[in-house]
């Protein structure tokens, strides 16, 4: 049958949302996937970057990750999506990398597959939630198996967001810690096992 094959595409300016797509792809080769990790492209110019240093040192520390294309999300069994809050919205380039995937959506070649997210936001109640469900929109239109961690984790209730892993890093003071990392490791392993069993059934 062969491994469930996870790609992780995330976009992330300051690192918060790269470390979280870091610490899912540990654990979903943990569980026994073929992970690809992927970045969608950067869409703001240099000027915006040298700005702020976090997201320049960024650009750099994920300079060897490539940047994802239509064929990483046709290729696997199940798609992490990342990505920062932006007025409690998806970022713009994640969405655009998502709204390059039309021919593949036209050809039905995203559908069936386990899609679940993750993302970051500065504060608590900054839109966690709303991003992520802004995101699994798109996942309707494909055709895709949303699959999220619930409460399905006795950790989960620490956390608190059954809608994906989430972190607030109040504007990169706080680094992705214990807490985040227990809720990447609960998602990673609940996609892998859900894309598991659906790859199984679909061999019978
Ligand atoms: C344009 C812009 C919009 C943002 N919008 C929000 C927001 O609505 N709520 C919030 O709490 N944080 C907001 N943030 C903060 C980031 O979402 C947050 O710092 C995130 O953790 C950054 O992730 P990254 O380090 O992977 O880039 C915004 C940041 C930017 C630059």
């Amino acid at each position: 049958m062969g491994n469930v094959k996870l790609s992780v595409i995330y976009y992330s300016s300051t690192g918060t949302i790269a470390e979280i797509a870091n610490a899912l792809v540990a654990e979903a080769e943990n569980a026994g996937a073929e992970v690809r990790l992927r970045k969608a492209p950067e869409l703001a110019p240099d000027a915006a970057i040298d700005a702020n240093p976090a997201w320049r040192a960024n650009v750099e520390a994920t300079s060897s990750v490539p940047e994802a294309t239509p064929e990483d999300v046709v290729w696997a069994d199940a798609v992490l999506f990342g990505s920062p809050t932006r007025f409690g919205n998806v970022s713009s380039q994640l969405k655009q990398f998502i709204d390059g995937l039309g021919g593949q959506w036209q050809q039905g070649l995203l559908a069936d597959k386990v899609y679940s997210g993750f993302t970051a936001s500065a504060t608590k109640h900054g839109g966690q939630e709303s991003t992520l469900l802004a995101l699994y929109n798109t996942i309707h239109h494909f055709g895709g198996i949303i699959v999220i961690p619930g409460f399905t984790d006795a950790t989960k209730f620490a956390d608190g967001n059954p809608y994906g892993t989430s972190h607030v890093d109040g504007q990169g003071q706080f680094k992705v810690d214990d807490e985040t990392r227990t809720a990447a490791a609960v998602q990673a392993r609940r996609v892998v096992g859900v894309a598991q069993a659906l790859k199984a059934g679909a061999q019978r």
